[in-house]
């Protein structure tokens, strides 16, 4: 069993995109420039933001982060989107999701400028994804794809199986494997709340994605033998061993199925921190209007 190591990945990714983001300094180009919107206290959102934050001053790119109370209502939202869409000084915007629930994600979503929203979340970025035009893919599909890559791991014939359906991570990510190239090219199925005989389905996985977010969820007797595990799941929960309080747990039983596998992702260390690094070249693309003029 070989761990994919996203910590050591990551670090050796960021080494690059500061090397691109100086180089493309020196050539008259501007300072990135990433904006994120945070509502609320979530301490979730607001660890996952401090890590895009810090990550951002990490590799030269310039953040600003704009927080609003958890009861901000929408059309305030609105009009902070959509006055950062009309700044030539922000390349990116996100959003951290969740979002309250009076507050509608697909329209604020909707409202990100397509040649800022660096989280490839916007339904044209997500169409122009299906059909293979360039586009910003959003950032754990992307993570994914990254590792797979940089480990060698063969895709093509493969069958894949993804668990979970979310929008920002099962439904891509299936869709890019299934694509021609490389990595693509794979059989892939998705599976959800709702399969029946998801056990027999996973267990024939050459490639597993646990993405549905529960803590976990996959068994060693749900894994083939030398498999490639890959856990997207990130729960926070109650720890007494954590000075914190929690900890962060994946999909997978880690110590049961890794000896199954010829790859696994650890959990924290592993999809996560690919996560953020895919966020920061978005970002550069972004500043290079690479995608979008
Ligand atoms: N919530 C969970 N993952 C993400 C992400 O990648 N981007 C944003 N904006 N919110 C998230």
């Amino acid at each position: 069993m070989q761990l994919l190591d996203g910590r050591k990945l990551a670090e050796e990714i960021k080494k690059e995109i500061a090397d691109e983001v100086s180089a493309f300094k020196a050539t008259g180009g501007k300072t990135p420039h990433l904006a994120a919107i945070l509502v609320g206290h979530d301490a979730a959102s607001e660890s996952y933001v401090a890590g895009k934050v810090k990550a951002c001053a990490e590799v030269g790119i310039r953040s600003t982060l704009i927080r609003f109370e958890e009861n901000i209502e929408e059309n305030i939202l609105i009009e902070k989107i959509t006055e950062i869409n009309e700044n030539n000084d922000i390349d990116g915007l996100i959003v951290q999701l969740p979002l309250p629930g009076h507050i509608s994600e697909n329209r604020i979503i909707e409202t990100i400028a397509v040649n800022k929203d660096v989280d490839g979340f916007h339904p044209v970025n997500i169409g122009r994804m299906v059909i293979g035009m360039p586009c910003y893919i959003s950032a754990t599909p992307a993570g994914i794809l990254e590792i797979l890559r940089r480990y060698n791991i063969r895709t093509e014939g493969k069958l894949c199986v993804v668990v979970g359906r979310s929008n920002i991570v099962g439904k891509p990510v299936s869709i890019l494997l299934s694509q021609k190239g490389y990595p693509g090219n794979a059989t892939v199925t998705l599976c959800h709340s709702k399969t029946i005989n998801l056990k027999e389905i996973a267990s024939k996985a050459d490639i597993l994605i646990a993405a549905m977010g529960q803590p976990g969820f996959i068994k060693a007797d749900m894994v083939k033998e030398g498999a490639v595990v890959i856990d997207v799941g990130i729960t926070r929960i109650k720890s007494d061993k954590t000075k914190s309080g929690w900890k962060l747990t994946g999909d997978v039983q880690f110590d049961e199925v890794a000896p199954k596998c010829s790859y696994i992702t650890p959990v924290p260390g592993g999809v996560g921190l690919l996560t953020v690094v895919s966020l920061l070249k978005n970002t550069l693309l972004a500043a290079k209007k690479s995608i979008y003029n």
